[in-house]
């Protein structure tokens, strides 16, 4: 039985501040919290479909626009078969279980990441939830499934190589508009918070792009226990923090 969550309502929320447009979140420690709680790893993946939804409710009633969510990176075929083969099977899942619920709540479903190696039953459930929810826009829902970084801005130069050898572009038009025209989902805006969980303050690769001026929020809980209020502390913290962009500005104490 697939678990009910509380659906996002406008009001609900209190006030936090300006929201920031574009979250990404690394949704780590299921291991660890599977692990002390005497569960083996796979049980935290499953116990954070929950935090999953109920943070896209959260965001939904903050007034995100944009929510990426790290679900599997190009380094996480580097565990055992066992676990990247649940990680696989459960990501099906999960989009095939939540898709009609998402769809109702107006996320657009959208993937970011290479296609080589992800598991085709996969990449058909990505499809199929990003064809049923293409008309919606109240919330995009960044999956990144076999996504890297680094490979995306291979990739993106990549392309850009293969415009240059066909003529369509000279190596001297290449800005930095040009190569984020490259990317993934180049009509998606940088991201304005990037929260970690599970107290690790590193990026292990995510969205290393778009993440340039990126406020960074580590927040000491394992994914599994994470929860909306947890993503509204981050957001509320996001409101009062002063961002310069490389600026300056004298402020000289009376
Ligand atoms: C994050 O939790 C989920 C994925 C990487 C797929 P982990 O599986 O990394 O859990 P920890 O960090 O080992 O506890
Ligand atoms: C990052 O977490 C990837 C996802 C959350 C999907 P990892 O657990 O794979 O990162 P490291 O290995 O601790 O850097
Ligand atoms: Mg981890």
């Amino acid at each position: 039985m697939t678990e009910k969550v509380r659906a996002p309502f406008a009001g609900l929320v209190p006030p936090l501040g300006p929201s920031p447009q574009h979250v990404a979140i690394i949704m780590d420690g299921n291991g660890r919290w599977a692990n002390s709680q005497g569960l083996p790893r796979t049980a935290g993946h499953e116990a954070g479909e929950i935090s999953l939804m109920d943070t896209i409710a959260g965001a939904i009633e903050a007034g995100v626009r944009y929510l990426s969510v790290y679900a599997f990176s190009t380094e996480n075929w580097r565990r055992s078969p066992a676990e990247v083969r649940f990680l696989m099977g459960y990501s099906r899942k999960v989009l095939r279980a939540r898709r009609d619920e998402l769809d109702s709540w107006g996320v657009r479903v959208r993937w970011s990441g290479r296609r080589p190696k992800l598991w085709t039953s996969v990449i058909r459930e990505l499809e199929v939830a990003e064809e049923q929810t293409k008309h919606n826009h109240t919330l995009d829902l960044i999956m990144c499934l076999n996504y890297g970084g680094r490979a995306e801005i291979a990739d993106a130069a990549t392309k850009i190589v293969s415009r240059v050898v066909k003529g369509e572009l000279k190596p001297g038009q290449i800005s930095e508009k040009t190569f984020a025209s490259h990317l993934y989902l180049p009509d998606v805006p940088e991201v304005d918070l990037l929260i970690r969980t599970s107290g690790e303050s590193r990026f292990s690769n995510f969205l290393l792009w778009q993440c340039a001026y990126a406020e960074m929020s580590f927040v000491d809980l394992p994914w599994p226990q994470f929860r909306r209020e947890h993503l509204w502390d981050e957001i509320a913290a996001y409101a009062g923090r002063e961002r310069r962009f490389g600026g300056a500005v004298d402020k000289v104490r009376q």
